[in-house]
């Protein structure tokens, strides 16, 4: 089938048109039922494709027609066996692919940078996690996830290991040498899982770097709706195995998705891979043009900078140039304050920010005006705001750790108690501790929390450090296991 068509956006579009009668979910009957100050916004048109399962749309658990065609053409479209469209987003898909290449009691070599969807994979996949550190730059002020080196390394290490994932491109646009770890991994027998959920579009521009995909890992997640148009929560986990059972992945799809998918998202993904294939080309170009003005502007101000591709090609990654990284701290204020200004005053809405950097994330609908006005808005709040200077220094503390108890083990058999941070040591932590910066685990369920981890994290309770997973104002206790 060519990738000009798109079955099943069409199988859905034809019957809104055909304004059918209701008596299916969802409940607001064809928009009727939905509220006057959403339905006066929206209009009416998309409420009819609000549909459900019934024969002439298909099935997600069990496709037959139209979602079947369109998942073809994705995997077609992206060179692999298979793809299956997921409409929790590539968190689910994190969960999908730990889950159907693991078996319980299965060890995964993982970055401590992962996203937190990982960590519920772990969960519920029933693996030993065998953490990577990734590494800090502290010029740049940002992590790096698992180099080639560190991947074998740790194999050579954890050889029972049965699978690796890694996060390319991380969140700030940063690609790991994929080709190489696919290499290491597959020369071993070994699965590569790669979340790639900020990389959807990197297959369709040449200027682009290496996608998951063409590197040859076993699986990867995407979220075709961060970048490319598909609509929030749309996103696709791709397969091309020897080493990961077909079925068994089929299988956690269903076991873990939705039965009312939104048909809205589903199409979306139909006309977001039409687009991807056919216009992919032209489109990415504009705004990777785009975004390389910008990032030129940006870093002709005094106090602004954004880094290169060249810089991160000179540590051994590779940049997807459409992440604009704004390193904010030389104007003394933190990336929260920026952020919270351009908020305010220019109505601008960045996608993350942290002490030192704003993540502005260009996706296939920007433009060069929007970039325009990111950049004037930062010229005009460099001549504008002085902060008192930060004195902070992105680090990871050298902490040892121990996974002692399987994580499922600890959030699924066992029961848990606060008990103050002092009385913690020799327990173990049932619970994920996460100071930002540099917004890596200190603890994590299954760890045995330490004389050296309780010192840490009571030194960063003196200097008002929040810590994700604490339970007030304040880190002074922490959840152990107890036995039930
Ligand atoms: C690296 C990474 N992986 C996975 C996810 C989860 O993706 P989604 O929001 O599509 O569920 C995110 C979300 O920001 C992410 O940054």
């Amino acid at each position: 089938m060519s990738q000009h068509k798109t079955p099943l956006f069409d199988t859905v579009f034809n019957h809104a048109k055909n304004r059918v009668v209701s008596f299916h979910t969802p409940g607001h009957k064809n928009g009727r039922g939905v509220d006057k100050r959403l339905r006066s916004f929206t209009g009416r048109n998309m409420y009819f494709m609000d549909v459900t399962v019934f024969p002439e749309v298909d099935s997600l658990h069990d496709p037959q027609g139209p979602i079947k065609k369109a998942q073809q053409l994705m995997a077609r479209a992206y060179g692999v066996e298979h793809s299956f469209f997921l409409v929790n987003g590539s968190s689910v898909g994190n969960m999908i692919m730990l889950m159907s290449a693991c078996q319980p009691g299965d060890s995964v070599i993982i970055s401590r940078n992962a996203h937190k969807s990982a960590m519920s994979g772990i969960i519920l996949s029933g693996v030993w996690p065998i953490w990577v550190q990734p590494k800090v730059d502290q010029n740049l002020d940002i992590l790096f996830d698992s180099s080639p080196t560190q991947i074998e390394e740790a194999l050579r290490k954890y050889p029972e290991a049965k699978a690796v994932f890694v996060t390319s491109p991380t969140y700030t646009g940063v690609t790991t040498d994929l080709v190489k770890i696919a290499e290491i991994c597959h020369s071993r027998g070994k699965v590569l899982l790669v979340d790639e959920a900020h990389g959807p579009h990197l297959k369709f521009h040449k200027d682009l770097p290496v996608s998951a995909v063409e590197a040859g890992a076993d699986m990867c997640v995407q979220s075709t709706h961060k970048i490319l148009s598909a609509l929030s929560q749309g996103s696709v986990v791709h397969f091309q195995s020897d080493l990961v059972d077909l079925t068994r992945l089929r299988r956690m799809v269903s076991l873990l998705q939705t039965t009312s998918p939104n048909y809205i998202i589903l199409a979306s993904m139909d006309l977001a891979r039409r687009q991807a294939v056919l216009h992919g080309e032209s489109m990415l170009g504009r705004v990777i043009r785009c975004g390389e003005k910008g990032r030129k502007r940006i870093n002709a101000l005094k106090n602004f900078f954004c880094f290169t591709r060249k810089d991160i090609a000179d540590r051994g990654y590779d940049l997807d140039v459409t992440k604009l990284t704004i390193n904010v701290t030389k104007t003394g204020l933190s990336g929260y304050e920026v952020e919270d200004i351009l908020t305010k005053e220019y109505k601008i809405q960045v996608d993350a920010a942290d002490l030192f950097n704003l993540i502005a994330i260009m996706g296939i609908g920007s433009d060069k005006s929007d970039v325009d006005k990111l950049v004037s808005a930062l010229e005009e709040i460099d001549e504008k705001y002085r902060g008192a200077a930060q004195n902070w220094v992105l680090q990871i503390p050298e902490l040892t750790t121990e996974m002692v108890m399987v994580p499922r083990d600890v959030s699924l058999l066992y029961t848990s108690k606060r008990v103050p941070l002092r009385k913690a040591v020799g327990h173990i932590s049932a619970q994920t501790l996460t100071p930002y910066p540099p917004g890596i685990p200190v603890l994590i369920p299954g760890e045995r929390i330490t004389q050296e981890i309780v010192e840490y994290l009571e030194d960063l309770t003196e200097k008002d450090i929040r810590v994700v997973g604490q339970e007030g104002e304040a880190l002074r206790t922490i959840k152990v296991v107890t036995v039930r």
